[in-house]
């Protein structure tokens, strides 16, 4: 087992190896403390208080309606959707941003129903997260198709299957990376399986998108959503966005259309005609502050490559299970320990998880739990040192030397953990 002095010597040297992709100075966050929940709200860009108090004052407060115009608030959502398709790998034009993860994915999926009208069946993972579940089945219900539940990676061979029995699937959801052990799903191959059973790939890279590389164009996506308030630092209950590939937006039907998404939104006309291209994806007025806000946040990528900042994580989560698996002998890493299965994340399970988390925090390691026993520790790469990595696995043998985990007062379990 290596001592600690060992790994301070490693975590050192790797801090030097990776010093052209630390970019912890574009971040703003409280001294003392080491944040891994950046998959659940990503840290403060630097750039945004500043350009956020100037749009409330300067926007909304001088120049009032006009901005629409005069400040590009009207563009806005494809604007800052073509500065998302940058870092998932989108050409301009296909993705937008606007409303919730939940309404993107229930939009996405009826336009995928309507690109495969006489398919029956929408297969998913059934450990995908609970709003895809809720939504894929919300959906399959409106539209009459069955629900086919599989892990993703059994997915290739379920499609097989069913198309042995002359059953026609319409769309293949799935999360790109699990949202509880980190596992990363190789994309491209399961696209290709998607494509060869004549089905819609539809993926959800909440856990994925600013943290490892998606190329969505170059891997022949059909439709994606995801969120931005993780690895995109956009700010809580910043917009989400969708994207829809060029080659199906004149096909693409709007479950939800609204007038933002109208070929002319100003001729107030009563029936509806959707825009051309990706606008006709826009639904209704966006949270216009939260997407100023989440337009500056994406600075914090100017000049980077995903595939760099992917290293970086790499990096740090490989040394972070060292570091646990050092320190904390017995402890069960659930994340996968081959780099290219491995997100962002590195997931533990412990029986009282709960209380480790809540332990750690007053220690100044911020995690998060997910029922029923795991402690994720989330690894935005772009502000977290191998350093970190180190401190966070030392608190985590501390807390539970010392049984802090055990404290009845971490027997009430909170809203957000
Ligand atoms: C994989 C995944 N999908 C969807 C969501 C959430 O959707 P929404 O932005 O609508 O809350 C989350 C939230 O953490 C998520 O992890």
């Amino acid at each position: 087992m290596p001592h600690p002095a060992d790994l301070a010597r490693r975590a050192a040297a790797l801090d030097d190896e990776h010093a052209a992709t630390d970019l912890r100075d574009r971040f703003l966050l409280p001294d003392g403390i080491v944040y891994l929940d950046g998959n659940s709200l990503g840290a403060l860009p630097a750039t945004v208080p500043e350009t956020l108090a100037g749009a409330v004052r300067d926007q909304w407060g001088r120049d009032l309606v006009h901005s629409w115009n005069t400040h590009g608030w009207w563009d806005a959502p494809t604007r800052v959707g073509d500065a998302v398709g940058r870092i998932v790998g989108a050409a301009p034009g296909q993705v937008v941003v606007g409303d919730s993860t939940t309404v993107r994915l229930h939009q996405t999926l009826h336009a995928a129903v309507a690109l495969r009208p006489d398919a029956g069946v929408v297969v998913t993972d059934p450990g995908s997260f609970p709003t895809d579940l809720y939504v894929v089945a919300g959906v399959a219900a409106q539209v009459g198709w069955r629900v086919e539940h599989s892990g993703p990676d059994a997915v290739p061979a379920l499609l097989d299957d069913l198309a042995r029995r002359g059953e026609r699937v319409g769309a293949v959801v799935l999360s790109h990376v699990d949202y509880r052990t980190g596992r990363l799903w190789d994309l491209p191959s399961l696209t290709r399986a998607t494509h060869a059973a004549g089905a819609v790939s539809v993926w959800d890279l909440c856990h994925s998108a600013g943290a490892v590389p998606v190329d969505l164009d170059l891997h022949g996506v059909d439709l994606a959503v995801g969120c931005t308030y993780k690895y995109l630092n956009g700010g809580p209950g910043s917009p989400a966005y969708g994207y829809v590939a060029a080659r199906h937006q004149e096909r693409f039907v709007n479950v939800l259309p609204g007038w933002n998404g109208h070929a002319e939104p100003f001729a107030m006309a009563g029936a509806y005609e959707g825009a051309p291209g990706i606008a006709r994806a826009r639904i209704g007025t966006p949270p216009m502050l939260s997407l100023l806000a989440l337009e500056a946040a994406l600075h914090a990528f100017d000049g980077v490559d995903v595939r760099d900042v992917r290293r970086r994580s790499s990096s740090l989560t490989r040394f972070l299970r060292d570091c646990l698996e050092a320190l904390v002998p017995g402890v069960e890493v659930v994340s996968p320990l081959d780099d290219a299965e491995r997100g962002s994340q590195v997931a533990v399970r412990h029986p009282d998880a709960y209380g480790v988390v809540q332990a750690l925090a007053a220690r100044g390691v911020v995690t998060d739990f997910r029922t029923p026993d795991v402690v994720r520790l989330g690894v935005a790469a772009p502000y977290l040192t191998h350093g970190d990595m180190l401190a966070a696995a030392g608190a985590f043998a501390d807390v539970l030397a010392a049984g802090d985990h055990l404290d009845p007062a971490y027997g009430r379990r909170s809203v957000v953990t």
